[in-house]
């Protein structure tokens, strides 16, 4: 039951914060945007990292990067264990993906996002020390009906009968990858279509979860960091995932055990992935996509469109700002 009056505390990452954090993804975005398309995908992140660390320090609250884009020598990235924020508000991790889709951005392709997620101080799993994360998303419809230790197939046909469509209607994400080929042949075999996804889980999943989207499931394997990112998103808008952690090699699995990660197949269900019923995920459109469009510029104005999800609230906001380009230069 969602409180109209406003049941969260202010010690809680809270709707105005929500509101804050567009306005450091809007400026990642914007600055981003002199290098779509332009072959330098280092360039672009550099652009939105730049922007949203200085945005993010004017916004209230005491956050900490859990997971962001590297240790601290790998500066000017927004490091883990970076503190950002006015240190005034509320105790919170913090997850950057200043661009999710840095190749597409400097290819010039659609759907790459700049993206922020906040929930509770010590609520996000720290899976920096394994790069990759099998992931299972759906919508609603798939909670307690789907799960990543079933074949595709059978996800699929459990999936279809409850969302009530045929399993050819249904649609699956799926990175592009050559570790996916298998992955990709049995969801075809299963009588489902695919949806190739060249880069860009985080929107990915999104869109897999929302009730009004063309894709009913996103699976297979992409950034641990997006997983947990995605997750946040996840519980706003209802929907199922699951996780488990893919080491490349023996020595990235003793790194993730060391670093107290639970490996060999375990499944991170998403009150593991971020124990927090609090989360707040925040995305602006880089270059077009399904979920928002990128950014875009008219005279004297530049156009942002972003979404705004809050799980106390179970709500998807969007957001559209014009900007006067005067303020920008
Ligand atoms: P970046 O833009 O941050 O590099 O991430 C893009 C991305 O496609 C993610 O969305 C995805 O989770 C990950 O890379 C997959 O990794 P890889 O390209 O190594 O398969």
């Amino acid at each position: 039951m969602v409180s109209i009056t406003g049941d969260m505390s202010p010690l809680h990452p809270d709707r105005n914060l929500a509101l804050e954090l567009v306005r450091a993804t809007e400026a990642a975005s914007i600055r981003a945007v002199p290098f779509i398309g332009r072959g330098d995908k280092n360039a672009a992140d550099g652009a939105a990292v730049n922007a949203m660390r200085a945005f993010l320090s004017t916004v209230n609250f005491d956050g900490t990067i859990v997971i962001g884009e590297g240790e601290k020598d790998d500066a000017p990235m927004l490091f883990n264990g970076e503190k950002v924020g006015n240190g005034k508000g509320p105790r919170c991790d913090v997850a950057v993906d200043p661009i999710d889709g840095t190749s597409l951005t400097a290819a010039g392709r659609q759907n790459a996002l700049s993206v922020i997620a906040v929930s509770d101080a010590g609520t996000m799993l720290d899976a920096s020390t394994v790069f990759y994360m099998d992931k299972l998303v759906t919508g609603p419809a798939g909670v307690g009906v789907v799960d990543i230790r079933l074949p595709i197939g059978e996800n699929i046909r459990r999936l279809a009968k409850a969302l009530g469509k045929p399993v050819d209607e249904i649609v699956v994400s799926v990175l592009n990858r050559p570790r996916h080929e298998k992955l990709i042949e049995d969801i075809r075999e299963a009588g489902a279509g695919t949806r190739l996804m060249s880069d860009g889980d985080v929107a990915g999943g999104i869109n897999a979860a929302r009730h009004n989207a063309r894709t009913d499931m996103c699976a297979g394997i992409g950034g641990s960091p997006e997983g947990i990112v995605t997750a946040c998103a996840i519980k706003a808008l209802g929907g199922h995932i699951q996780g488990r952690l893919w080491a490349r090699d023996d020595d990235e699995k003793q790194k993730g055990v060391d670093s107290g990660l639970k490996m060999d197949g375990y499944v991170y269900e998403a009150d593991e992935l971020v124990t927090g019923k609090n989360t707040i995920f925040v995305a602006t459109g880089v270059t077009d996509g399904q979920l928002v469009a990128g950014v875009s510029r008219e005279g004297g104005y530049v156009y942002t469109e972003s979404v705004v999800l809050r799980a106390a609230s179970g709500t998807l906001r969007r957001i559209s700002s014009e900007h006067l380009v005067s303020k920008w230069l």
